[in-house]
């Protein structure tokens, strides 16, 4: 996939370019849509700050969670926001030209699936499809604690599974899918991710020990400067990361928390190579909210 690269900064226009201009910050404000394995997030972001433009609204991933019903949802959310222009959307598993190849703790039906044109048929918009990981470290690396870091950057993101985002230079190796390395003849996941946390029951200190042993792991093979912990336990942050005694790398918590995926996917819809934003969808939908005020 194309780099994530933002469109140029065009706010030098002169008088005579008022539409351009106008085009422009329509362009920069885009739907993000964050697919996860319990829920499915959304929110318009301003790309330029990284900021929501309103209320995140959650809906709790359909079970099983099939491709039509993920769709379904897709529909709901941006009939919701009455969206129509750049639409970005997170896949919890490897994404290649809008094409899911995996999907670890999802439906197997989505393997092989062109998710990219089910999802913009169902959002009568063009989407840009991409993994979850890579989008939450796409959104740090621009707004969070990546910002400046020229060096390798591990963003690994603890929940369900385990996702990562390889970073050199602030450019993304897009599906790394560090999650599934084997440590003790185990896929790394399903000893390490929040999910193995409370499926077997474990204290902060076992599990410390397990993301300990895992991301020493991660070292060994590709020496990365700073290692960004994120996912929904990253709010807990203080019971775990202090615990990290292994690694030589700086560990910090991500800083946009259970946005980063919703900003990375907004992101993605406008970076260079992102479909043409036109179109609209026009179903009716209703659905809760939640998440921070803009
Ligand atoms: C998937 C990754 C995903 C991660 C976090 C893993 O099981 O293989 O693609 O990024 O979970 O959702």
């Amino acid at each position: 996939m194309p780099s994530l690269e933002i469109l140029p900064n065009t706010t030098h226009l002169g008088e005579g370019t008022k539409r351009a201009r106008h085009e422009y910050s329509k362009a920069m404000h885009a739907l993000g849509i964050d697919i996860g394995g319990s829920g499915i997030k959304a929110a318009p972001v301003d790309v330029a700050t990284g900021k929501l433009l309103a209320y995140r609204q959650k809906i709790l991933t359909p079970r099983p969670a099939l491709p039509e019903a993920v769709a379904a949802v897709v529909k709901q959310l941006t009939t919701s926001f009455d969206w129509s222009g750049p639409l970005g959307i997170t896949f919890p598993g490897v994404v290649v030209e809008g094409v899911t190849r995996t999907a670890a703790n999802l439906d197997p039906a989505w393997i092989g699936l062109d998710a990219g044109s089910l999802f913009a048929e169902a959002a009568g918009n063009p989407v840009r499809l991409l993994n979850d990981a890579d989008a939450a470290g796409v959104a740090e690396m621009t707004f969070g604690v990546g910002v400046g870091e020229v060096g390798t950057v591990l963003m690994l993101t603890f929940g369900t599974g385990i996702g990562s985002a390889l970073f050199t230079e602030g450019i993304l190796v897009p599906n790394t899918e560090f999650g599934h390395v084997e440590i003790h003849g185990h896929d790394a996941e399903t000893r390490a991710s929040e999910h193995a946390k409370e499926l077997h029951d474990m204290s902060w200190g076992k599990w410390a020990g397990r993301v300990d042993e895992y991301l020493q792991h991660m070292e060994a093979l590709i020496s990365p400067q700073l290692i960004i912990v994120g996912g929904g336990v990253s709010k807990q942050a203080q019971k775990w990361v202090p615990r990290l005694r292994g690694i030589r790398a700086r560990i910090v918590p991500a800083a946009l928390l259970n946005d980063a995926g919703i900003v990375g996917a907004a992101m993605a819809s406008v970076s260079r190579g992102a479909p043409d934003p036109s179109g609209a969808s026009d179903a009716a939908a209703s659905s809760g909210r939640d998440g921070q005020p803009p």
